[in-house]
């Protein structure tokens, strides 16, 4: 394994052929590697190519099976393009530590300080029932940091980049977060665990932000809803008990395309924390206060558990 020089400021961005080798400078480089890649060209590469692998199975016989007793589901899709995600990316970055939702990465094993968060399909439930809003979710993290993200959306080919201090990008064109500036006026999203649902306080939290905004929609992926609040489709998304790979690539998309993210007492959001908020910056205040009266009234967000995916 060769150690190249630690660089000044990690290279990310994903370029086109001729700009590889320099932007490979700055990562782990195993030898046997012929074609090096920046952190995020290979995650787009291997977000396209997981894609492929979910429309492939979304035509063919399912094979669901549950992780828990309620409706935590789990299908040969989430394991097929996972393998595949993890293979690319250990063949890519061999020091990284991966963090991918079904398992088969390699967390604890590695002393790297860069982490990968995988969520090889986000909104396995809609993938299921053949309701086309699902995704890829990949992410890479320096210690806290997070530094590239791809959410890739294969049915509709919608993706959506970002890289840390270098903007986010829908299908190659820069993003910004919507213009809207009231709470009254915006269109919201949210979503509901698989897992201790009665538990969970977020229908209080639903039927008020309906009733003070143009409305609350339900999309089944934190990472579609939270790459939608970057494209302005939606004005502010929050959720409660969501896991490092739900939302590692779509804070980083939000923060990249001058939205906000914080917890709901404004702290800044930790990945796997209770509760994530994530808007357009302009109505965070709102939301923020909307949200403190609600949970006087409502019962206790459930105790984060490592298993609630
Ligand atoms: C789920 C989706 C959903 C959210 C659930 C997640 P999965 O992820 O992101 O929107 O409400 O809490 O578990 O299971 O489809 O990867
Ligand atoms: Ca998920
Ligand atoms: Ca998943």
């Amino acid at each position: 394994m060769v150690k190249w020089r630690t660089p000044l400021r990690p290279t990310i961005l994903s370029r086109g052929a001729a700009c590889c080798a320099p932007a490979w400078r700055d990562v782990d480089h195993p030898r046997n590697c012929s074609v090096p890649k920046p952190y995020l060209e290979a995650a787009i590469e291997i977000a396209q190519e997981a894609g492929k692998i979910l429309i492939e199975e979304l035509s063919r016989p399912l094979d669901i099976a549950y992780k828990g007793d309620e409706v935590d589901l789990v299908t040969q899709a989430d394991k097929r393009s996972e393998r595949f995600i993890v293979e690319r990316l250990t063949k890519y970055f061999p020091d990284h530590a991966i963090a991918a939702e079904e398992g088969t990465g390699h967390e604890g094993a590695s002393a790297s300080e860069f982490r990968w968060h995988v969520d090889p399909l986000d909104g396995t439930t809609n993938f299921a029932h053949g309701y086309p809003c699902f995704c890829v979710s990949i992410a890479l993290a320096q210690r806290d940091m997070l530094l590239a993200a791809v959410v890739f959306n294969p049915f509709y080919s919608e993706l959506l980049t970002a890289a840390r201090g270098e903007g986010a990008t829908f299908n190659g064109k820069k993003i910004h977060v919507s213009k809207v500036a009231t709470l009254s006026t915006s269109l919201l999203c949210t979503g509901f665990p698989v897992r201790n649902r009665k538990a969970s306080p977020n229908l209080q939290y639903y039927g008020d932000f309906t009733q003070h905004s143009h409305g609350v929609r339900r999309d089944g992926s934190a990472a579609l809803d939270l790459a939608s609040v970057a494209a302005g489709r939606f004005d502010g998304f929050w959720e409660f008990n969501l896991q490092k790979w739900d939302t590692a690539a779509g804070v980083l998309l939000v923060e990249e395309a001058g939205g906000k993210v914080s917890d709901f007492a404004g702290n800044p959001y930790q990945l796997g924390g209770p509760v994530i908020l994530a808007t357009n910056g302009l109505i965070h205040e709102e939301m923020r206060a909307m949200a403190l009266e609600i949970s006087r009234r409502a019962l206790p967000a459930p105790a984060h558990s490592a298993t609630n995916s």
